[in-house]
């Protein structure tokens, strides 16, 4: 068996492929399908960047879900790749096979989990489920895991072995694992009991150099003796302008890789004016509308003010501070060919097609506040680079590393260039992990034995690479530490149960050393002030916090004194390890805190100098956080603490005061329009409901029909006056950048 047409599945797959463009299989793709993974045979296939791993987890998912052995799970690593997937696979549905995505904040819209054929979930979403013990767990037939390397990543990884572990128990799946090339790949197929498909054939030849002065030293391929030097002449006072230009001269885009968000803008501002002249007319007015949906109003927050403009004239920056809406729009705009130029911090290397013929790798170093400034791993540098020469849009691809001397150029044709990337190990030792996840098996009943925890950790990677003697201690005391905080309990007969608070921070999907925080600070305060609770959430490990700049420093110090006595856990002294993350935590709690005294986007974002993508994931998390605190008094005996949490938690869900929570509601109503209302006089539901609909209607930024929407939430029969108005209102519903616009255009 070679050929697309020749794959033993239902003829309507393989002509639906062949109408997307797929001819013929590549072909480590025939060389995976003949390893038996079409019949539900494990499989781990590591080859290339844009070798085509997706399309063979497709075929894979769609022959199991066709000949009933149940339900595809995709596992992806990040958020923006289960969008792609997920955009992907929709295609499917004209074969009558559903798909879902759930990742928390770009969950699919109407189909449900237990309802979908095809399932796609980031590891942490995955883990959370398995701990709630879905019962369609078990109608899994299938899981596919996208970027299986990443077991090597030191926070994330271990979730995605213990996951995979827990699975393999209760799911008995077929497993498909998609890793990029690494030279312990055998390792994987050895913990999956899978067949290994090893290669180095790429669809589209990539060639990877390094610019030094003027040239570029280039190798072909793998093919390490083919060497040839690319001259790019000296012509701007930028010399990245020059290496990037050489590309957009021939039609090309590109994709530059710095290490930092600061860096990602200097150098967008920095290239922008060499950028114009490759713009059409036509180019021009499509991108001035994505600039015009970026913002550019006086509300607009001054860090999207940038990124619109810079967007309409052709390149823009992309990093974590963007939120949702500009990253979308940035990412569809390059793959649009209307962006010509993308700088992006790493981020946006794992997985993700993008149309970059050239990637040019600025910063090879990275800096961490622990290690200092390092160079980033081979198979990091392998991933930026992989993101050029994409089958879908080029012929061809290079991935450019840019020194500043002859030696470190030797340096980096011999590390990175004409390298392998280094090996892959377990990360699963690690106290904070095995506490987290041990629990997690406990809570669900998993494993409530040392021979059943012997059994789950036997599934592991860990256990495949490691003596599994060697992880015992890791284990025994991260046991005790539970024990201690009493999140379990060990009878005699050696038998470990969680205890209601165990079992319910599990749920939660929050760290132990979270639930135990909580715990001890609400039972020993009587009282809590708001800031007092804010501070605990961001001094939680579960919480993600902003830093303290040194030109900021003094001023949080002194700040500090002022919240002494609203604090709820011991201030770390000046000089302490901790102080500056403890100022970190209280810069972070001011930032929620202005968010819930309805500060603008703006406002927040450049008072404290972050991004508006920050600002949503600090709320998003605190939100959750409130709940599980107020949760945790409920479980704990402490419910006095219960009613301002609540309040708290929809305040952050909301962004808005106390006096307004009644109105936001409602349907429509965002903080920007509650707050107007509320200006009106109109205070309760009870005014709502009392005022005439015309009226209501006159008040700014509400109009037709946002009263009636608001009429028909409160039981008051209105006529219509368009039927296009509920699908208006459930778009502006909590969607705060457009209700902005809305006031803007008041205003
Ligand atoms: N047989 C084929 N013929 C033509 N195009 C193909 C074929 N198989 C896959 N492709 C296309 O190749 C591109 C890259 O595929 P894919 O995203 O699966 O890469 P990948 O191997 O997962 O790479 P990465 O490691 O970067 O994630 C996609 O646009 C896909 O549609
Ligand atoms: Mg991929």
């Amino acid at each position: 068996m070679t050929r697309l047409d020749e794959l033993p599945i239902n003829k309507k797959v393989i002509t639906h492929l062949k109408n997307l463009g797929i001819i013929d299989l590549f072909p480590p793709q025939e060389e995976a399908f003949n390893t038996g993974v079409l019949e539900g045979k494990n499989l781990v296939l590591a080859i290339p960047t844009s070798s085509g791993k997706t399309l063979v987890a497709e075929v894979c998912m769609l022959k199991a879900i066709l000949d009933g052995r149940g339900k595809a799970l995709y596992l992806v690593p990040l958020k923006s790749l289960a969008r792609e997937k997920y955009n992907d696979f929709k295609k499917y549905e004209s074969l009558g096979i559903t798909v879902a995505m759930s990742v928390g904040d770009y969950d699919s819209p109407g189909t449900k989990m237990r309802e979908a054929d095809i399932l796609i979930l980031t590891t942490e979403r995955a883990d959370s489920l398995v701990r709630h013990k879905s019962d369609w767990i078990e109608e899994i037939g299938i899981i596919i895991v996208d970027e299986i390397h990443l077991v090597n990543d030191s926070t994330r990884g271990p979730t995605l072995e213990m996951v995979l572990a827990k699975l393999m128990q209760m799911a008995k799946a077929q497993i498909v694992a998609l890793s990029a090339t690494i030279s312990n790949a055998d390792e994987i197929a050895s913990w999956l009991e899978a067949d290994l498909v090893k290669s180095t054939w790429r669809p589209v030849p990539l060639s990877e150099g390094v610019y030094l002065d003027g040239e570029i030293d280039f190798f072909e391929d793998s093919l390490f003796e083919k060497r040839s030097v690319r001259f790019v002449p000296r012509k701007r006072k930028e010399e990245l302008a020059d290496i990037v230009c050489d590309t957009l001269d021939e039609n090309g885009q590109v994709l530059l890789f710095v290490s930092s968000r600061k860096s990602t803008v200097s150098m967008a501002k920095r290239l922008v004016s060499s950028i114009r002249q490759y713009l059409t007319n036509e180019s021009i007015s499509r991108l001035l509308g994505i600039a015009k949906k970026i913002g550019n109003t006086p509300s607009t927050p001054e860090a999207s003010r940038l990124l619109s403009k810079l967007v309409a004239d052709g390149i823009a920056f992309h990093h974590a501070g963007l939120d949702n809406k500009e990253r979308m729009l940035v990412e569809d705009a390059f793959k649009d060919n209307l962006l010509k130029v993308v700088v992006a911090t790493p981020t946006l290397a794992a997985g993700v097609n993008l149309p970059a013929r050239r990637v040019i790798i600025r910063d090879y170093r990275r800096f961490d506040q622990n290690r200092g400034s390092y160079p980033i791993p081979i198979l990091e540098y392998k991933q930026m680079a992989g993101r050029a020469g994409r089958p879908k849009y080029d012929k061809y691809g290079e991935a450019v590393l840019f020194a500043r001397t002859e030696s470190e150029k030797d340096a980096l044709i011999d590390h990175y260039t004409l390298s392998d990337p280094e090996e892959i190990y377990s990360r699963l030792a690690s106290p904070a992990a095995l506490q987290f996840h041990l629990l997690a098996s406990i809570a669900a009943e998993l494993t409530n034995t040392s021979n059943e925890i012997d059994g789950l950790i036997s599934n592991t990677f860990y256990a495949c690479q490691n003596e599994q003697s060697t992880i015992a201690h890791h284990i025994l005391s991260a046991l005790s530490f539970l024990e201690n905080g009493k999140l379990i309990e060990i009878a005699s007969s050696s038998r470990y149960s969680a205890t209601p608070l165990g079992k319910r921070a599990s749920q939660l999907y929050i760290d132990p050393q979270t639930a135990i925080l909580f715990r001890d600070a609400l039972s020993q305060y009587e009282d809590h002030t708001l800031f007092g609770i804010l501070h605990l959430i961001c001094h939680s490990p579960d919480q993600p916090v902003t830093y303290v700049s040194r030109s900021e420093t003094e001023e949080y110090e002194i700040l500090v004194d002022d919240y002494a006595k609203e604090l709820m856990i011991e201030q770390p002294d000046i000089g302490d390890e901790k102080y500056s993350e403890f100022l970190g935590e209280v810069k972070t709690a001011r930032i929620l805190s202005d968010w819930i005294s309805e500060a603008t986007e703006k406002d927040i974002t450049e008072s404290y100098n972050v991004g508006m993508g920050d600002v949503h994931r600090f709320v998003q998390s605190a939100e959750w956080l409130v709940y599980s605190a107020s949760e945790i008094a409920r479980i704990t005996n402490n419910p006095k603490h219960i009613p301002s949490l609540k309040s708290i938690n929809s305040r952050l869900k909301y962004g808005v005061r106390e006096d307004i929570l009644e109105l936001v509601n409602l349907r429509g109503i965002g903080r920007v329009r509650g707050r107007m209302l509320y200006n009106q006089g109109l205070k309760t539901l009870v005014d709502l409901y009392n005022i005439p609909l015309n009226e209501l209607a006159r008040i700014p930024t509400i109009g037709t029909s946002i009263a009636e929407s608001i009429k028909k939430q409160l039981g008051v029969k209105v006529k219509s006056s368009d039927t296009t108005h509920s699908s208006i209102i459930d778009e502006s519903e909590e969607d705060f950048d457009s209700i902005q616009t809305l006031l803007d255009d008041f205003t």
